[in-house]
């Protein structure tokens, strides 16, 4: 299902944070019937962001709802009492911050030996070299490019450098792990993250917010693509 993920050339991820949680499955529906390739699902635990979101109960039910991979970015606190849950509802991809975890190699190793694809997020504030020795350890780094906690926050630009950067790195450590961004997102900003080697965006407002979902996504992968 996740080959979709390991595909040439910049895809969307359309981030549900914004959208309207009263009609979660027809939500689900309206963005693949948008043509929306994969789905990024924002768990939060008011405690490492301020915000509640939703848990495995909600995941699973998205799970059963979207027909497309489903990546799920654990804000949280002490992610690794939970990978092993997410990772048994089947979700494809399984983003966790470096800043939570107390033995990422492990917790990354733990996510894979779930059947899913284990990501390293890092916050704006986070140099690249607080991942840099788990790179081996994990299918892809997720760059934020906002304080994780909010949808519809300004880009920041410290994103563009890391993702230079960790392309360096990948290129001369002859490494597999897919680069992500996350936050900010927007007709303005999609082509420089591409451009940087971003491959999965995430995008919230930029979609949900706009009125035309399938619009909205082939606008900006239009964009990520031209840059290339
Ligand atoms: C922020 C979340 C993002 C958010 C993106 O904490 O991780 O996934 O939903 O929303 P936009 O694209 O509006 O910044
Ligand atoms: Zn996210």
């Amino acid at each position: 299902m996740s080959a979709v993920l390991d595909g040439k050339g910049p895809v969307v991820l359309p981030a549900l944070l914004l959208c309207d949680f009263g009609h979660l499955a027809h939500e689900v529906d309206r963005l693949e019937q948008a043509g929306a390739v994969a789905l990024h699902l924002d768990v939060m635990d008011g405690r490492f962001v301020p915000q509640l979101t939703y848990g495995d109960v909600v995941v699973e039910a998205v799970r059963r709802a979207a027909r497309v991979p489903i990546e799920v970015h654990l804000m949280v606190e002490e992610p690794e009492r939970m990978v092993a849950g997410y990772a048994a509802v089947g979700v494809d991809v399984i983003s966790v911050h470096v800043e939570a975890l107390t033995d990422p190699g492990r917790t990354l190793r733990e996510i894979a030996g779930g059947g899913a694809r284990a990501h390293l997020a890092l916050s704006p504030g986070t140099p690249v070299e607080s991942v840099e020795p788990w790179l081996d350890d994990c299918h892809g780094v997720l760059v934020m490019s906002v304080e994780p906690g909010f949808g519809g926050q300004r880009f920041n630009p410290v994103a563009l450098e890391k993702l230079a950067a960790l392309a360096a790195l990948r290129e001369a450590r002859g490494g597999t792990f897919r680069l992500a961004v996350d936050g900010g997102i927007s007709t303005e900003t999609i082509g420089p993250v591409a451009a940087a080697g971003a491959e999965l965006i995430v995008a919230g407002s930029a979609v949900v917010r706009s009125g035309d979902y399938a619009r909205s996504i082939a606008e900006l992968e239009a964009i990520a693509r031209s840059v290339l």
